[in-house]
């Protein structure tokens, strides 16, 4: 099998850090992965906010109900959509092109043997506003999700197999 095929295969949530903390350097060339993601008419309505400050990672946890990963992670990505950079379809796929971009994200972490995590915001209302204000995002920008990374605690834990056939369907269902 070729090594993405194997990325994708071996990609796990990991939810247990060791704290500490990730390179910078790591943490940009994560987000540059995110922003190789196809968007509808290549509009990348995105916009990226890194945590690296622990204090702001423990906020989130407690803001997020099921973000408590994030107290103990070294670094989080809130993946936000701009849906005003995307006039060709009203605004209609800025959803689409972020959960691209952070499928990336998660692969890209653990291609450099970090733990990641998507926590969901979107389309909570109160997680909306909640770290909209926690993060000073403006109302026009909506946060898609907080994804927590860290290096992991166990580095043995075996994925899930998805794989179902029945939910294939060739040429017609
Ligand atoms: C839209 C979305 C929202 C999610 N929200 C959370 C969350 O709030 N907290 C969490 O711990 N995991 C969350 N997850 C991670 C899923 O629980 C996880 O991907 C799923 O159980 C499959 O496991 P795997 O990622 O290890 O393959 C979310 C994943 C997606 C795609």
């Amino acid at each position: 099998m070729n090594t993405l095929l194997d990325l994708i295969f071996s990609r796990h949530s990991i939810r247990d850090y060791t704290g500490e903390i990730i390179k910078n350097e790591d943490i940009e060339l994560i987000v540059k992965a995110g922003m190789a993601a196809p968007s509808a008419v290549n509009v990348q309505p995105w916009a990226f906010i890194i945590i690296n400050k622990k204090d702001k990672l423990i906020n989130l946890s407690k803001l997020l109900p099921y973000a408590k990963m994030l107290e103990q992670s070294g670094a989080a990505i809130i993946v936000c959509g701009v849906p005003d950079k995307d006039m060709h379809f009203a605004n209609k796929y800025w959803i689409q092109d972020c959960s691209a971009a952070s499928e990336n994200i998660l692969l890209a972490a653990h291609s450099l043997g970090y733990g990641a995590v998507w926590t969901a915001v979107y389309p909570e209302e109160k997680r909306i506003n909640d770290v909209r204000i926690e993060c000073n995002i403006p109302n026009n920008i909506i946060p898609l999700n907080v994804i927590a990374i860290g290096v992991p605690k166990n580095k043995n834990m075996i994925p899930i197999d998805k794989y179902k056939i029945e939910n294939i369907h060739w040429n017609t269902w």
